[in-house]
């Protein structure tokens, strides 16, 4: 028997978190590849203007033409560009904010967009950095994503929108100095402020002029609400494999917030097969001008940019949506933990994040340890404060084996976000088990 040895699961709190998402779906499932179920009441997103999302570019152009041709970290040509984005979204009623920090001797700035209403519980985040590196104007890296991000944003405003969730937008600086701005602003969130982010939503090149169409692999629910989109339109995805953890999204997933996002490449080369499903050139970079003086408007595929800005509305509206949490969220840990004989207690963890106020007075503990001898075992539950719950005192007589059952247990003056543990101690000699899963459904 594998007593030790874990199974290879896929991140537990992924499949949690999965769940979160998907809280204008009626049930939630543990099993990623089960998808989510199509929303309930979600309203149709609008169509985002093509000509909008290029009217930011060319004035994102005009900033870097009279700012010595960039965009970039610590030049004139950033700040710039943070003053046009937060006039467009003060004007549209959102409650702005610039961060300031420091890198490379040099000021940068982040800017921050609350959507006014929705559980601040549960916030859906969307964003894109605004600088371009030193060489050139950025405008498909990043002037597209940011462009976009802004547009998707004005049309939440435009339609007044007051989805269930609340939404924040986000254009972070110095990415193209190692994800800076975003690290600094994960980074100074207080625990429980980043607990409240239900997803992470990351737009960085989406105008290649010679795209392709490239969906992050991440959380598996904003996966698949991208997906959904492109299979409407009837345009094939593919994972995007050019360089995971290249953008802002991974501030966010290193502090454990569900990641998605989009991609139309970079200085990888386009395949004949990519070329023969998307059109363009085989053999080909997907941006030629990447990182370079070329990356002007000239650089932009008007049909990547409109399609993905599209994408971008889509998720919001899909993912923000949902007036009722759903019953029966699942968040489970399938990896073994072995239960030394007669020895030291061992845990195992499930994370809970983003759901809003406490646990429900009938959470039920679903408990699968395996064991030879189930009355050597005491098994609690130890909420996020450390509270602890007796699932099951050790019995003398009881020689029956395993401990498969669930139990329910009154947690309403818990907070449902945090670490909850299973603590099991084998406390009598001979024989010995572990925890093979366990989960909460809240
Ligand atoms: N972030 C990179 C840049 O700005 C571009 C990039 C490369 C990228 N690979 C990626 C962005 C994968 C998103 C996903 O220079
Ligand atoms: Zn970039
Ligand atoms: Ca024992």
């Amino acid at each position: 028997m594998k007593l030790s040895v874990p199974r290879r699961v896929p991140a537990v709190a992924a499949l949690a978190l999965a769940g979160l998402l998907a809280t204008a779906a009626p049930a939630a499932s543990a099993d990623p590849a089960a998808g989510p179920q199509a929303p309930v009441s979600a309203l149709a997103a609008p169509d985002i203007p093509l000509a909008s999302v290029k009217a930011h570019l060319n004035q994102f152009q005009s900033i870097a033409d009279s700012n010595g041709g960039n965009r970039a970290h610590g030049r004139p040509g950033y700040k710039a560009s943070i003053d046009y984005v937060k006039a467009k979204l003060d004007a549209a009623g959102f409650t702005t904010s610039v961060q300031q920090f420091t890198s490379n001797g040099a000021t940068g700035y982040n800017l921050v967009a609350d959507w006014p209403g929705g559980d601040v519980n549960r916030t859906v985040m969307a964003g894109a950095h605004l600088d371009s590196v030193g060489s050139g104007a950025g405008i498909n890296d990043n002037g597209s994503g940011s462009a976009a991000v802004l547009e998707a944003a004005l049309a939440v405003s435009r339609a007044q929108l007051q989805p269930a969730k609340h939404l924040r937008f986000g254009w972070w600086g110095a990415e193209e100095l190692g994800l800076v701005g975003s690290r600094y602003y994960v980074n100074n969130l207080p625990s429980t402020e980043r607990s409240r982010i239900a997803g992470y939503l990351n737009f960085d090149m989406i105008g290649s002029p010679n795209p392709g169409y490239f969906v992050y692999d991440d959380d598996p629910v904003i996966e698949q609400t991208f997906k959904d989109y492109f299979a409407g339109l009837g345009v094939p995805t593919e994972i995007e494999t050019e360089g995971d953890g290249r953008s802002d999204h991974a501030s966010f997933k290193n502090a454990g917030i569900p990641v998605g996002g989009l991609f139309t490449g970079a200085s990888r080369t386009k395949s004949s097969a990519q070329a023969q499903k998307w059109g363009g050139t085989a053999g080909q970079a997907f941006d030629r001008c990447y990182h370079s003086s070329c990356d002007t408007t000239s650089n932009i595929s008007d049909t990547a940019l409109d399609r993905n800005s599209d994408a971008i509305a889509h998720a919001i509206w899909t993912l923000s949506a949902g007036t009722t949490e759903p019953p029966g969220d699942l968040y489970e840990n399938t990896a073994d933990v072995a239960v030394p004989d007669a020895g030291a207690a061992v845990t195992s963890t499930v994370t809970v994040l983003g759901r809003s106020g406490n646990a429900p007075a009938a959470l039920k503990v679903g408990v699968d340890i395996k064991h030879s001898w189930r009355g050597d075992l005491v098994v609690d539950l130890v909420a996020p404060d450390g509270t602890a719950f007796r699932l099951k005192n050790s019995s003398g007589s009881d020689s029956a084996d395993n401990v498969i059952t669930t139990y329910t247990v009154d947690a309403s003056a818990e907070a449902a976000n945090g670490d909850w543990k299973l603590r099991v101690q084998d406390v009598a000699r001979y024989d010995t088990g572990y925890i093979d899963s366990w989960k909460l459904t809240f």
